[in-house]
């Protein structure tokens, strides 16, 4: 007899090629324990709904903790035979009951269930992205704390732009990593609508339950259409879009990190045990690490072009195409954990080359838009003070001097008694404290900044701790 779940309707056996190229329990087995707890709460809810005895349903339940139990202890047989964890865990439950066995799948269909399965695996896996999320922001809040007093070159274009302090520099990824941390967050909201009791699309005519397995697997809400349920996966794409920007911003600091590192720059001083050396240049220590969470953002935009090209063109309701749907999702997940965790451990041990950085820190005209929005508050209208500056810029590049080293006589020439005045003003520390709007470089704004991460971060761990 066919071991299948389906086999009834079928007189041959299926091709061995199309159980190889149809099966997903090389990939979706990750889903067992996710499978095992819906069933669970499932056959609780036949039970109360008088669709099975109170003792079928208890004895399905021990069983079902037996089988993950099995799975957990790696002794558990798969098989491409029986497709994917659904009929797997099923076909072990009827083996151990037999009848019994065969009333859990009442009420309820792969295509509900899967989804089902997959927010619940959603929903754990965005508790552990954002406590990965939340390692790295209090790593760049560490450096933010240790170097406080440091002054960066800030850039735009990649040239040398206006002054910044490094707390504020770190603080800018702790904020870009916030807002990965909200969108996970955001999308959960989605993940929480419980799909159960959907059945293939159109519902049951069973007198089930649905509030009951919501309250038992902490959904917040019942999905309201049947048919959109079985097709829907925007939850998926938005989870893996949340991942995909993370990787971005990952992308991005770590490109920045190994220009930093670079004899050219000289910012820093990346750790050893996160670099790697040359089989042939015996000097080489290279950002390998870096480079590949640059690479590895690859992937994980290319999983969300996967899902979305996945998605396309699907008509109402569930497809097979959905189960390709795992493989992204997966990847992204496992890529972005990993990228996360090592970034976290690379910022933790990373110090500034404060030297090297203040040696030439004079360097670029960083003052020259503090200066201009000085000539600003003496009366000369914008547009004018940035030509004034722009010009002196030009001839101190002529002349390979700074701004402060400009004679008094030429500032007069800008505005009478500049000369004296502009010297309140000129050089990178004075400029950096002449900020003052909100959300500025400014060092009271950047220690409020600094003041409210801490207190964050360190209430959020206290939070993430007990979760555990
Ligand atoms: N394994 C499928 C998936 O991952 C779920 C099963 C639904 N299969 C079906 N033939 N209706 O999407």
């Amino acid at each position: 007899m066919s071991q299948k779940t389906w086999g009834g309707r079928f007189q041959g056996g299926t091709d061995r090629r199309v159980e190889a190229f149809t099966e997903s329990i090389s990939f979706d087995r990750r889903l067992y324990r996710h499978d095992i707890r819906a069933s669970q709460a499932h056959a609780r809810m036949l039970a109360a709904s008088g669709l099975l005895s109170g003792d079928e349903a208890e004895r399905i339940i021990v069983a079902l903790e037996d089988i993950k139990l099995e799975m957990e202890r790696g002794e558990f047989a798969f098989s491409a035979e029986l497709e994917d964890i659904h009929s797997h865990v099923e076909h072990a439950l009827i083996e151990r009951l037999g009848d019994v066995g065969r009333k859990l799948h009442t009420a309820r269909s792969r295509n509900d269930q899967i989804v089902t399965d997959v927010k619940l695996w959603i929903d754990d896996a965005i508790m552990e992205v954002d406590r990965r999320l939340h390692e790295l922001q209090s790593a760049f809040l560490s450096l933010a704390e240790r170097h406080k007093e440091v002054i960066l070159p800030g850039y735009t274009h990649l040239q040398r732009a206006q002054p910044v302090l490094a707390a504020h520099y770190f603080l800018a990824y702790v904020e870009k990593f916030e807002r990965d941390r909200e969108r996970l967050k955001d999308c959960r909201k989605r993940v929480k609508v419980l799909p159960l009791g959907a059945a293939a699309l159109a519902g049951t005519s069973l007198p089930i339950d649905r509030d009951s397995v919501r309250r038992e697997l902490g959904f917040e809400e019942l999905a309201r259409n049947s048919l959109d349920v079985s097709s829907d996966r925007d939850f998926v794409v938005e989870f893996v879009f949340a991942l995909a920007l993370a990787a971005v911003h990952l992308s991005g600091w770590a490109e920045e990190w190994i220009l930093w590192a670079t004899t050219e720059f000289h910012f820093l001083e990346l750790p050893d045990a996160f670099c790697t050396g040359s089989s042939i240049m015996p000097h080489k220590k290279n950002p390998d690490v870096l480079e590949l969470i640059r690479g590895k953002s690859a992937r994980v935009i290319a999983d969300l072009q996967q899902l979305l090209v996945l998605l396309k063109g699907l008509p109402l309701a569930y497809n097979r195409d959905l189960q390709e749907d795992k493989v992204p999702l997966f990847d992204a997940f496992d890529t972005v954990s990993s990228c996360l965790e090592i970034a976290a451990a690379i910022v933790r041990e990373t110090r500034l080359d404060e030297k090297a950085i203040a040696s030439r820190l004079e360097e670029g005209h960083l003052d020259a838009t503090t200066l201009m929005e000085f000539l600003i508050l003496q009366g000369i209208p914008m547009r004018s003070a940035h030509e004034a500056v722009g010009k002196v810029v030009r001839w101190c590049e002529e002349h390979g001097v700074r701004l402060v080293d400009v004679p008094a006589s030429q500032w007069e020439t800008i505005q009478e008694g500049l000369g004296e005045k502009v010297r309140g003003v000129l050089g990178v520390r004075q400029a950096i404290d002449s900020f003052r709007s909100i959300g500025s470089t400014a060092p009271s704004q950047v220690a409020q900044q600094l003041a409210f991460w801490r207190n964050r971060l360190a209430s959020e761990k206290e939070k993430l701790e007990t979760k555990e």
